[in-house]
């Protein structure tokens, strides 16, 4: 089956990919699929943003699209920079942003942190699948790692290392997004839907 997914993020298309590797499911991106667009994320949760972008890349390609709207929860930041993750980061490059974090939650007690994504799938008839998935961890005290992407280097797993130290493998049998998109594997093997219209 063929499914849009509705991100203009490269690293995003390269690990979902990945994830859906093997699952009979082909992913195109938006380019791929004849789309070029960029959806403004009005949406105040990861799951509403998702189903923004979703039904968007839908309705332009009258494909089933796909797409994970995620981002990084500080506790020491309030749960910032939360479904802002993306616009937080701005123009700046993610290793200046990473050195900000750093720089703002130092001597902070609590440096608890997760990593959330929610994946919303829309059909042309009106069926919805919706999976969310976290992945717990703690800010790191320095950047670590060149794998992954953006806060990846400062994301520190229970087991020592940050996101960014792991393979690309290894990151995705545990990231919020390797788990949401199995779970979307599921309910489409399932036939399982959240909304039928
Ligand atoms: P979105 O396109 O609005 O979902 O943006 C998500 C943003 O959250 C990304 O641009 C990154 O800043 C951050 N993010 C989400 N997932 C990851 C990840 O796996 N590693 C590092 N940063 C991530």
């Amino acid at each position: 089956m063929k499914l849009v997914l509705a991100s203009n993020n490269p690293h995003k298309l390269r690990e979902v990919r990945e994830i859906l590797a093997g699952s009979g499911i082909e992913l195109l991106s938006q380019r791929e699929a004849g789309c070029d667009m960029e959806v403004e994320e009005t949406g105040a949760s990861f799951a509403e943003n998702a189903r923004l972008k979703a039904q968007a890349a839908m309705r332009a390609t009258g494909l089933p699209a796909v797409s994970d709207d995620s981002g990084l929860e500080i506790n020491a930041m309030g749960g910032a920079p939360g479904v802002h993750s993306s616009r937080f980061a701005g123009d700046r490059s993610y290793d200046a942003v990473c050195r900000d974090i750093l720089e703002r939650v130092a001597g902070h007690p609590d440096r608890r942190a997760r990593y959330c994504c929610a994946v919303v799938c829309c059909f042309p008839d009106g069926r919805e699948i919706r999976c969310f998935a976290t992945t717990e961890g703690t800010i790191a005290r320095e950047l670590r790692g060149s794998g992954g992407f953006g806060y990846d280097p400062i994301f520190l797993l229970p087991q020592g290392r940050t996101m960014a130290e792991l393979t690309e493998e290894e990151k995705n049998a545990i990231s919020h997004r390797g788990r949401a998109f199995r779970e979307l594997v599921r309910k489409l093997k399932d036939g399982e839907c959240d909304a039928d219209k």
